[in-house]
């Protein structure tokens, strides 16, 4: 199929390949999104099949304003609210009882919806123009890395949509908290940028899903998404745990042609063999910024193996580490 190229001054094209039921990827500040009519389930069908997506994986439903998540949703109780208040817009989704003109293929049969509330403009004024919800994954084909810039978004998916908004790089690149806020206490499903220590100062009682927690016994995936493989490049993954120092010298001596070791600025320019910088280790926003980027931009570059640093599971660490976990199928190296 032929995709059209989008500037973001442009977005009366993208809105209107939205309103003739057809597949639009816009930027948002977490990762890139591959939206149709949330409204129109032969528009929705076209994102799990552009994506290759498992069918019982449900697609969060983007809002341009507050009063629109009343209408995707039947119950926007007062915890809902609260969030909101603090966090919308912004990079977190919140999970509701869906409203009964959401299609089941949106919600993947559940009785629940995701609605998240970008902050992004162009993501908002899409919205705005189509107006209709848009539902919307991250905008990469289903198991692989999710898309942070336009290069990354284009190269995966150009001819699998009908359009592409070509837009700035994504401020967050990660993708948003997923928070269920259909008890009364409110339960991550999946960290964000929005993290658990920021959501405890405004609802003390909120907690991460069991199976976010090492060590517990709990099997069933958080949310539908979570069961299926993710984030993996094609390179091999390992999380490296250790001294920074005690890994340098490890790498000098034992990193081969193929592999690339992924480091902080802290110690970067010490370190002699392949690698790429994931900012300061005092702010792991910027490696959270840079995380997905840098895994497609490894594969470009036809690396076999990657090597990780692990961090600190808590605060944005624990989003991060959640990711690469699943990166990494598992493989650590302890040094
Ligand atoms: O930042 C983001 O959230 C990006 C941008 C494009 O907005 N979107 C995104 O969508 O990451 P996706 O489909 O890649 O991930 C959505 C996650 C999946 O793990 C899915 O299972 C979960 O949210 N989810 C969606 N609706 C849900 C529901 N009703 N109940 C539980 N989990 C849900
Ligand atoms: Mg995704």
């Amino acid at each position: 199929m032929d995709t059209i190229v989008i500037q973001p001054t442009g977005l009366e094209q993208a809105a209107e390949l939205i309103q003739h039921g057809e597949t639009v990827v816009f930027p948002t500040e977490t990762v890139y999104g591959l939206g149709a009519d949330a409204t129109n389930p032969d528009a929705v069908l076209k994102i799990f099949k552009a994506k290759n997506r498992p069918a019982d994986n449900p697609l969060i439903v983007h809002v341009s304003s507050l009063s629109m998540i009343e209408e995707v949703t039947s119950d926007f109780n007062e915890v809902a609210k609260t969030v909101a208040k603090h966090f919308m817009p912004g990079p977190i989704t919140l999970v509701l009882k869906k409203a009964a003109h959401i299609p089941d293929a949106v919600s993947a049969g559940l009785p629940t919806v995701g609605v998240r509330f970008p902050k992004h403009p162009v993501a908002r004024e899409l919205i705005t123009k189509a107006g209709t919800p848009i539902s919307a994954p991250s905008a990469n084909i289903s198991g692989t890395v999710s898309a942070t810039s336009f290069s990354d978004v284009y190269r995966e998916l150009n001819g699998c949509v009908g359009g592409i908004v070509c837009g700035d790089d994504c401020e967050f690149g990660i993708e948003s908290t997923v928070l269920d806020v259909t008890g009364e206490i409110p339960v991550i499903l999946r960290p964000g940028s929005i993290t658990l220590e920021m959501l405890q100062e405004i609802l003390p009682k909120t907690r991460l899903h069991p199976s976010l927690i090492e060590g517990t016994e709990e099997k069933k995936p958080a949310s539908p998404g979570m069961k299926y493989t993710h984030y993996s490049p094609k390179a091999e993954v390992v999380l490296v745990y250790g001294k920074m120092d005690t890994i340098i010298s490890h790498f000098e001596s034992h990193l081969d042609e193929q592999e690339c070791l992924f480091l902080f600025s802290e110690e970067y320019d010490t370190f002699s063999k392949n690698k790429m910088c994931l900012g300061t280790k005092t702010d792991l926003s910027q490696m959270a910024h840079e995380i997905f980027r840098l895994l497609k931009r490894a594969d470009l570059e036809g690396y076999q193996k990657i090597y990780i640093p692990a961090v600190e599971e808590k605060g944005i660490g624990l989003s991060i580490m959640n990711r690469l976990k699943k990166s990494s199928g598992g493989k650590v190296l302890s040094l």
